[in-house]
């Protein structure tokens, strides 16, 4: 890659802003991450990734030389015009997005109207901000005399787990601005990547991003239920919703059913979608249930372990992963922490493993037993829930699962299991949506 690339800021080194800069020094950039964290910055200057992310690690190894970190966004307005922000907007308990931290990067950038053009900075913004973010920021840098400062916004739509891969070969990049500079060099930037772009106003790219992941949200749900409704009538969601997605206008992406979805993005992004209707006077009736179902399908999983077991009192169940997905430590809105609070409350003794989240997990999850691996978590269980499809638990051998296990039933909460095997093994399988597979010995 070249090294003429335009030198670019990234302000917050979460997953979003980590991915961006590494791509961007992969694509030629000199990044500089700046991050009010400085024993997360210290770690990164040492080499160390903070999160876990496939691929993520040897691309910041194999652009070392073009990433520079630090505490002080002096350094990135020294170096970049292009500031990407990547903070983060956690739910505030009304479910509005929280933009403290957005605000508090604006505070931070001063006053630079009396600089030449040819000087002057812009916000690209990545973190998810409800539509009419990027009005009320211009507004406040009017007011603070900082019309110099340009603003794009630059929604990022990667997901955990393939968020490299999904960085390098985006569905489309969409890029909200006034017109100016700042939309153009962004577009340039991504050029390499020969995505499809989507230019457009500013509030239009916010909304992209909401209405985006409230659909997808959407769709699961719907999906869910459909499965809740198969269980009554004795059809399989998985050949449902095959022969659903065929259907073009359909798709087959996002029909699979399980036990809800989590992760920092479509349960803050539904609900801050939600708020923002809510606040100009709209009341968005389908969000409502898209997260009400979302709710009760994590919960659906202790009434089908009282079905089985009866009572839950002194059993011992395990929860095999505990990320709200595969492939990351990421524990946020996660399905186990529902699940582990409720079977405890419900009087079982829980048991629990996952192959990467179990250190974010200990801070989140109280009075389990953390396994050292699935087969422990699995050791004398009644019965054993998969919560997060890792592929080590899909491979597992049902054979001598079964021999550890004092009881027999297997939930599958992702439908990712081979019930035929585990079947086979003398248990007794239960999906989402599919009915019940008992012992084919
Ligand atoms: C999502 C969006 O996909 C991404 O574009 C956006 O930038 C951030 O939010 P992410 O949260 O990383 O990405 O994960 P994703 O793979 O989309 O899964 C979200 C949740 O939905 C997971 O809990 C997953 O298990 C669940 N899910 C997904 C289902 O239950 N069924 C499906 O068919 C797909």
């Amino acid at each position: 890659m070249s090294g003429d690339r335009l030198p670019i800021g990234v302000i917050g080194t979460g997953y979003v802003g980590l991915v961006t800069a590494a791509g961007f020094a992969h694509l030629g950039s000199d990044v500089y991450c700046i991050d009010i964290d400085a024993d997360k910055i210290a770690r990164l200057e040492a080499g160390e990734i903070p999160i876990y992310e496939p691929g993520l690690a040897e691309m910041v190894a194999a652009n070392r030389e073009r990433l520079h970190f630090s505490t002080d966004i002096a350094d990135a307005l020294e170096h970049a015009r292009l500031l990407f922000v990547a903070v983060g907007t956690p739910p505030t308990y009304s479910g509005d997005a929280d933009l403290s931290a957005v605000y508090a990067v604006v505070e931070a950038i001063p006053a630079l109207a009396t600089r030449s053009e040819q000087q002057r900075h812009a916000l690209v913004m990545k973190s998810t901000v409800p539509a009419g973010t990027g009005a009320s920021i211009k507004r406040v840098l009017a007011g603070e005399g900082k019309q110099g400062l340009s603003y794009v916004s630059c929604p990022e739509f990667l997901k955990e787990g393939s968020a490299v891969k999904d960085f390098l070969n985006p569905d489309r990049v969409v890029v909200g601005d006034d017109g100016d500079w700042a939309g153009d060099a962004v577009v340039d930037l991504y050029a390499p990547l020969q995505a499809t772009v989507v230019r457009t106003d500013i509030a239009s790219a916010e909304m992209v991003k909401l209405a985006s992941n409230a659909f997808l949200a959407t769709k699961i749900s719907f999906i869910n239920e459909i499965a809740n409704v198969c269980e009554e009538t004795g059809a399989d969601v998985i050949e449902v919703a095959r022969g659903m997605g065929l259907d073009d206008r359909i798709g087959q992406k996002f029909l699979q059913a399980g036990i809800g979805f989590g992760g920092s993005c479509f349960p803050k992004d539904v609900n801050a979608l939600k708020q923002l209707a809510g606040n100009s006077g709209y009341h968005f009736q389908l969000l409502n249930a898209v997260i009400e179902v979302n709710e009760l399908q994590k919960r659906r999983v202790i009434s089908k372990l009282l079905k089985h077991l009866g009572s839950l009192v002194g059993k011992n169940i395990a929860l095999l992963g505990l990320a709200f997905k595969p492939n990351t430590d990421d524990m946020r809105e996660a399905s186990s922490l529902v699940l582990s609070a409720r079977l405890q409350a419900d009087g079982a003794k829980v048991r629990v493993y996952d192959p990467i989240a179990e250190e974010e997990a200990r801070h989140l999850i109280r009075g389990v037993y953390f396994a050292t691996g699935a087969l422990d978590a699995i050791q004398d269980a009644d019965a054993v829930v998969l919560v997060t499809e890792w592929e080590e638990f899909i491979t597992l051998d049902w054979d001598d699962v079964a021999s550890r296990m004092a009881g027999t039933v297997v939930l599958d909460g992702r439908n990712a299991l081979d019930r035929e095997a585990v079947a086979a093994a003398g248990l007794t399988y239960e999906g989402i949506g599919r009915g019940t597979l008992t012992s084919l010995t």
